[in-house]
């Protein structure tokens, strides 16, 4: 239990409550790391009466004890970084976070370049979040990518600046037809300020890192999105443009970690979905109304509506397997509370046969239909059951709530360490 390093992933479709067991996990933590993925991000903190809503900001500086850091693999918007601290500011002065230099920045050109991409791509679409995330990490690949570093050299920001905005804008316009009029000498002046404004901030993270994992402090990393969002092996093409298995936390943070990691997969009660993709246990009726409302199911970046759908073991085991999960935390179990059947998918079934490993197959999963195992529910536990259980821990769980965790437990070939039953840092137990 008593690993140096931990890290956390979502084991689904994104928004299973990262930023609550990062925040729950941060209490015994030297520093929380972002290793990935942008502002498309959305991570909740609740704390008492105070509700933190963080896109770039790791859950960790909700802790004042914490160093938060920006890893390399993260791409930066300037923009909604300052705007994101400014806010945070107000009330926590002096926020212990690090930038690195090595990360990329997402540029006005990007996020055009979203907007034109999500309309060509049509039902190959993954429904983006249109923070310029795929623009971004494109760049990046093609090798002509602005780092936050580059901020801070205006000869070497003009030089790059120069080829980026020239490829980026005369695609939007000759291949999308697509309106981009801001002056590249605009562009240029604007991000110059930004990188003054960050620059207390921007720092070689992978030396501090290094030398924290040396020295035996503990570091956690904060994944983004979920598994079926990652673009190797979820559901390609309908993914984000990062890697979120646990794996590339040492690609996103610039730091080799010769150790055993404790890899806490984040496994909401139910799936939600943001976007398009094939979804083979979503909820089109009242049910899925009901959870939708029950556990307030918006989008915390785009305040979309997410689709709704029972828990889908497939899903969960390619997590275990490709992450190499030592343990799962389950989240969300209060949504559930109060439906008389409680449905778990348990395999698949394409073309007549039972699949229990996700297929690679875009036609497999158009065609999918869900097995499912049903489970008795259990009764909302009032405020005096919720002390109760807070103190007593997982044995005082209603019998139907352990017997259906024990069957996840069995199904995912994983144990279950915490349950998570309330928004609250303080609604949560450990087995
Ligand atoms: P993330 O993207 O994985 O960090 O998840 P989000 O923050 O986008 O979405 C999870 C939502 O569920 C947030 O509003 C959390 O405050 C909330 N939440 C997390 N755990 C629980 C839980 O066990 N029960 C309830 N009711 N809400 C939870
Ligand atoms: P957190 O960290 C849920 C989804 C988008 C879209 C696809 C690609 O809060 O769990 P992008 O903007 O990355 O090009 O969009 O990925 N998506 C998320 N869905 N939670 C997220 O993050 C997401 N980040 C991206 O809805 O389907
Ligand atoms: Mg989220």
């Amino acid at each position: 239990m008593n690993k140096q390093i931990t890290v956390i992933v979502g084991a689904q479709w994104g928004d299973e409550g990262k930023g609550k067991l990062t925040d729950f996990l941060a209490q015994n933590m030297d520093y929380v790391v972002r290793f990935h993925g942008g502002n498309n991000a959305g991570h909740t903190v609740v704390v008492g009466d105070k509700v933190y809503k963080l896109h770039l900001l790791p859950s960790g500086v909700v802790s004042p004890h914490v160093t938060s850091i920006i890893g390399n693999g993260v791409v930066v918007d300037p923009k909604v970084l300052l705007e994101e601290l400014n806010n945070f500011i107000v009330d926590n002065p002096k926020p212990k976070l690090l930038v690195s230099q090595r990360a990329h920045v997402i540029m006005p050109y990007h996020i055009a370049m979203d907007e034109a991409l999500s309309g060509h791509q049509g039902s190959l679409g993954a429904g983006s979040t249109k923070r310029g995330i795929a623009p971004v990490y494109a760049d990046k690949a093609y090798r002509h990518g602005i780092r936050i570093g580059d901020l801070l050299e205006p000869e070497i920001l003009k030089e790059k600046l120069d080829k980026a905005y020239k490829f980026n804008v005369d695609m939007l316009q000759k291949v999308f037809d697509f309106e981009f009029s801001t002056p590249k000498e605009d562009i240029y002046a604007e991000y110059l300020e930004y990188g003054k404004k960050l620059k207390e901030y921007i720092y070689d993270t992978e030396l501090e890192l290094a030398m924290a994992y040396k020295f035996g402090q503990n570091i956690l990393f904060e994944g983004a999105q979920g598994m079926s969002l990652d673009p190797d092996h979820g559901m390609y093409p309908h993914t984000t443009s990062s890697n979120n298995v646990a794996g590339y936390c040492e690609v996103g943070a610039g730091v080799g970690l010769n150790c055993e990691k404790r890899i806490l997969g984040i496994v909401k009660a139910y799936v939600s979905r943001v976007g398009n993709s094939p979804f083979t246990t979503e909820l089109l009726d009242e049910t899925g109304d009901f959870i939708r409302e029950k556990g307030f199911e918006y989008g915390t970046t785009t305040g979309r509506p997410r689709r709704i759908g029972w828990l889908d073991l497939v899903q969960v085991r390619q997590t275990v397997r490709t992450s190499g999960l030592t343990e799962m935390a389950v989240t969300k179990l209060d949504v559930l509370a109060g439906m008389e059947e409680i449905k778990v998918c348990v395999a698949y079934s394409i073309d007549g046969k039972m699949v229990t490993e996700m297929p690679a197959s875009l036609e497999a999963m158009r065609k999918a239909k869900p097995v499912y195992t049903s489970f008795p529910g259990w009764e909302d536990f009032s405020p005096e059951e919720k002390e109760r259980i807070k103190k007593e821990g997982f044995k005082s769980l209603p019998e139907t709530m352990q017997k259906y965790l024990k069957f996840l437990e069995e199904q995912a070939g994983c144990k279950v360490s915490i349950a998570s039953f309330g928004p609250d840092r303080s609604e949560t137990i450990f087995a």
